[in-house]
């Protein structure tokens, strides 16, 4: 079977969507978010990928905190809709409930099954985007999204995306368990 090499545009497959919440002049203000991954375990640390020219970007700079709130298959379009527009040209803070938890600058979003509330820890400039490594100082979550103490992927719902084809999916069943599905093959 031959390969074919389709360019550098390459993207992970697929990607968590989350909605990014910061503060700016002191109100809430949410973007889509695609480029989210834990980077280390201890301190629990989160990188993002955002872009020099969004106001999100001027306000972690400024407050230094932020939430990466993950939104379930009901919120697409709203999820999409902090995508399309910016801060600059409309008013985005009363689209969602908010609470807060130990961050004042860090806007978490009751709609979204599961919520992180981050510091920042290190910023790492790049040519069009700043890698932001938060700390996660907090994770949010309800009663009716969680098993045994731990949020469920089958309750919270999300949803993912994919690049360069820019769509939506669901998540399908588990096809394994992570740390022992290899085990059989270990000699
Ligand atoms: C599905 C989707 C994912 C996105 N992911 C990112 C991302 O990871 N990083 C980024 O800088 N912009 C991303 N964007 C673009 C911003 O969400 C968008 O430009 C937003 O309007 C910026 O808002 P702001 O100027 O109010 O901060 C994404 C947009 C969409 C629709």
């Amino acid at each position: 079977m031959e390969k074919v090499n389709i360019g550098p545009q390459g993207f992970t497959l697929p990607m968590p969507q989350a909605i990014l919440g910061t503060h700016i002049e002191g109100r809430p203000n949410y973007m889509a978010l695609g480029w989210v991954t834990r980077v280390n375990y201890s301190p629990p640390l989160i990188g993002i990928g955002v872009h020099k020219g969004h106001a999100t970007h001027q306000a972690i700079t400024e407050t230094g905190q932020f939430s990466i709130n993950f939104p379930s298959t009901e919120m697409v379009n709203i999820t999409d809709y902090v995508g399309l527009v910016s801060n600059k040209r409309v008013d985005k803070s009363e689209l969602f409930d908010r609470f807060y938890g130990e961050l004042k600058d860090a806007p978490l979003i009751k709609e979204c099954p599961l919520s992180l509330e981050c510091k920042l820890y290190e910023t790492v400039s790049l040519p069009t985007n700043t890698l932001f490594i938060g700390e996660i100082v907090g994770t949010w979550c309800e009663e009716r999204y969680m098993t045994d103490g731990v949020p469920d992927i089958s309750k919270i719902k999300p949803f993912v995306l994919t690049m360069p084809d820019n769509r939506y999916w669901e998540v399908g069943r588990c096809v394994g368990h992570a740390w022992k599905a290899g085990k059989a093959l270990k000699k």
